[in-house]
């Protein structure tokens, strides 16, 4: 089928009711654009698993602290376009700000517990604003299932919690976090990074690969997994980091001592940009 591109929520409403109406199963793959190979993935997935293929693209201004990057951020529509005819989407809808948020937004989904750590507590609103585009995009769409990357690690358990705990009927789907060769986790903010640092920036896969280690050979003191990492950063003169966190992988609380399985998540700061990754690693 050929990539038709819609913007207001009639005209996106109007295409898939006739889509559900034969009976065919819908994909989201929810977007902010600039999209990359780990965005590509997604929508690969979606292609293997569901009849009908949607991306949205949307830079949501809710989910942007005042000082952040909202005004910055990339948005290279045309190849955008060209990224989902490519992997194969059947509609993408690129939604105007007044698209989505037709009169001022009085209503919003509240976050509690998922948010209160990792980019949480860095990110105030964060969470609140994301949980809130997405679950107009699932109301808008109504998709069969979703696609998030586990890149937005904490993202991905609050959507997933989100759409059980308000019963939206949508099943949340996990997808690996595609990686450049030296580590790099793929990012829309990678084009902020100047040549040196971008030669810093895969330390911070380093570290987390080094906790990792620390734990599955069996340490179970945090401070001592933490600290080895820690050196790691300090390493890169560039690298300032925001948090680095070792938490239960589906409440999102440090733990108090490792055991069983366990997510260990970091935010840093090169020069001006701000870069999250994480890792699994099981206890040994
Ligand atoms: P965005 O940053 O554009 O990411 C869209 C989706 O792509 C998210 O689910 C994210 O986790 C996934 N993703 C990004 N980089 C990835 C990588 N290297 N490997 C695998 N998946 C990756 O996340 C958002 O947009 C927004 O918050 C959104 C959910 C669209 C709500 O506005």
């Amino acid at each position: 089928m050929k990539l038709s591109t819609v913007s207001t929520v009639p005209q996106v409403r109007q295409q898939l009711d006739a889509i559900r109406r034969g009976g065919k199963t819908i994909g989201l793959v929810p977007t902010m654009g600039a999209l990359h190979a780990g965005h590509a993935s997604l929508i690969e997935n979606a292609r293997a698993q569901c009849d009908f293929v949607v991306v949205s693209i949307f830079v949501n201004p809710l989910q942007f602290g005042p000082n952040e990057d909202y005004q910055r951020y990339p948005r290279p529509l045309e190849k955008d376009l060209e990224v989902c005819e490519r992997v194969g989407a059947d509609l993408v809808w690129v939604p105007s700000r007044e698209d989505l948020y037709l009169s001022e937004q009085r209503i919003f989904i509240e976050v509690t517990q998922l948010g209160d750590h990792l980019c949480g507590p860095f990110r105030p609103g964060h969470f609140r604003g994301v949980a809130t585009v997405v679950a107009k995009l699932f109301n808008v769409i109504q998709p069969h299932k979703a696609y998030f990357g586990e890149k937005d690690y904490q993202q991905l358990r609050i959507i997933r919690k989100m759409a059980e705990d308000l019963n939206f009927g949508v099943e949340v789907v996990s997808v690996p976090i595609y990686r450049d060769a030296d580590g790099l986790a793929l990012s829309s903010r990678n084009v902020y990074l100047d040549a040196e640092e971008r030669t810093a920036a895969p330390a911070l896969f380093r570290a987390l690969l080094a906790a990792k280690k620390m734990v599955e050979e069996g340490e179970r003191d945090i401070r001592v997994v933490k600290d080895a990492s820690m050196w790691i950063l300090a390493a890169e003169p560039r690298i300032r980091p925001e948090y680095f966190e070792i938490v239960d992988p589906i409440e999102l609380q440090p733990v108090t001592e490792i055991r069983g399985e366990v997510r260990v998540a970091a935010a840093i700061w090169i020069g001006k940009t701000r870069l999250i990754d994480n890792v699994g690693a099981l206890s040994a």
